[in-house]
């Protein structure tokens, strides 16, 4: 079995998957956490892998860029790969002065400015939300950490260079923690299949402060973020 993006057989893919949205990442967090990895995806070059952490099977696999990407991706894991759970560990920009370079974001729920969920045809508006028994485990683990962490509502944009300048400012005035471009067709598309899904997110620059992290300083915290993910999976 495979699908048009994936040439993955059935099996191939653990329960849970972790996806950054950079596949030479999800090659890098596989080759360096987890053990017995075997590849399982090159088409389109989003590179999928699966592994064990600490016993326990994970996969890692890229999402791409954007609502229509992990969309698919994630449609396809949870519908023809009988997975029960996705975690995106992905970076975002802070939309709050209190959210600092480094920080880890533990999306609650996420907003958007894109279409995606018209496809279910609801008579109104649907509520992104993340699952609560990830975000839970999460939650519990950021604090044993010690990191600097929030948790709340993102924004999931459909567009990284916004004609509107103040478009972040107005997500930020009803309280957005920060803006990234997937997790709200992540957090439908689980909900559509009433599976699990969470987002984590490292804030690699500021919208408040114009601020950016260095390659070595996002290396950093993406690790703290991806234990959280790899214990929790
Ligand atoms: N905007 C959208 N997505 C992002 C950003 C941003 O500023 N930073 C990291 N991902």
């Amino acid at each position: 079995m495979s699908t048009p993006h994936n040439q993955a057989q059935r099996g191939e893919i653990a329960k849970t998957v972790l996806m950054p949205g950079d596949p030479l990442r999800a090659k890098f967090l596989a080759e360096n956490y987890l053990e017995d990895v075997k590849q399982f995806n090159t088409v389109r070059n989003m590179l999928g892998y699966t592994g064990t952490y600490k016993g326990k099977k994970v996969s890692i696999m890229g999402s791409g860029m954007g609502q229509p990407s992990i969309g698919i991706y994630s449609y396809e894991l949870f519908h023809y790969y009988g997975v029960e759970a996705i975690i995106r560990i992905g970076s975002c920009g802070a939309l709050q002065e209190n959210v600092h370079l480094r920080d880890i974001i533990i999306a609650q729920g996420a907003c958007t400015d894109g279409n995606f969920a018209s496809q279910y045809e609801l008579p109104g508006t649907f509520s992104a939300i993340s699952s609560f028994d990830l975000l839970e485990k999460a939650v519990a683990l950021a604090k044993q950490k010690k990191v600097s962490y929030h948790v709340g509502n993102i924004i999931a944009s459909d567009v990284f260079y916004h004609a509107d300048k103040d478009s972040d400012k107005k997500w930020a005035s009803m309280g957005c923690l920060g803006v990234e471009m997937e997790s709200y067709a992540l957090f439908a598309t689980a909900a559509y299949f009433k599976k699990k899904a969470l987002t984590l997110l490292t804030v690699s620059d500021s919208l408040v402060t114009k601020e950016e992290t260095t390659a070595l300083e996002r290396e950093k915290t993406f690790t703290a973020m991806m234990e959280i993910a790899l214990e929790i999976a």
